[in-house]
């Protein structure tokens, strides 16, 4: 079976986002894949910046995400909102690792995505559950990491009250598109 890498965009605790990922983490484990996640702040990457590139090359932590991307054979990814945009915690861990040569047996930052398969989510308190930042994370992903988009996916609006106390969306219709997203990108991560 394949292993999934499911991360969130966001760091803080009680993240609207980390639940979704996790409510679809459980989803993916039921398909009988590897379900890893991945807390963007464990990777403690500083901002981008040239001259911290030109003077010590990558952060540990971009090797630590190449890494896990590198062994996955799917993602997913859940975003939230940040005035219309992803978060720069997740476009700098991206950033950091476009920039992580091959090394090795270890792929480059950006071979380590590509042509691998992604399922898209998103929340928000808000009433657009973040759909413009996953439009902007299709585009991302798909384009410069060259992954390959899922069709499906999922905007969660009104984030802080869509779980119940088990972390389980209440709107079964959500909940079964979270399982439904999970079963195809285990699909075609077994595919590849
Ligand atoms: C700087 C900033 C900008 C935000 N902009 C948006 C926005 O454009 N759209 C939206 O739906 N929510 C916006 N929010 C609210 C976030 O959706 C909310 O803080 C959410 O809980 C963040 O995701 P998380 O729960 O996964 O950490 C913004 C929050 C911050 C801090």
């Amino acid at each position: 079976m394949p292993c999934i890498l499911l991360i969130a965009g966001s760091a803080r605790g009680g993240a609207f986002s980390v639940r979704l990922r996790d409510a679809a983490r459980r989803e993916v484990a039921a398909t009988g894949a590897t379900a890893e996640t991945l807390d963007l702040r464990d990777l403690a990457m500083p901002l981008y910046d040239g001259d911290l590139e030109a003077r010590g090359g990558v952060p540990s932590g971009a090797r630590v995400l190449r890494d896990a991307l590198a062994a996955a054979d799917g993602l997913l990814f859940v975003t939230p909102e940040y005035n219309g945009f992803p978060t720069p915690l997740a476009l700098n861990a991206f950033d950091w690792l476009s920039r992580v040569p091959a090394e090795g047996d270890a792929p480059g930052g950006l071979s380590a995505t590509a042509n691998k398969p992604v399922a898209l989510l998103a929340s928000s308190p808000g009433l657009l559950g973040g759909l413009r930042a996953m439009t902007l994370m299709r585009q991302f992903l798909g384009g410069n990491f060259q992954m390959l988009v899922l069709p499906q996916q999922l905007a969660v609006s009104k984030a802080n009250d869509a779980f119940d106390d088990a972390g389980v969306l209440k709107d079964p219709r959500q909940q079964q598109t979270v399982a439904d997203m999970a079963r195809r990108l285990v699909a075609l991560a077994t595919a590849r």
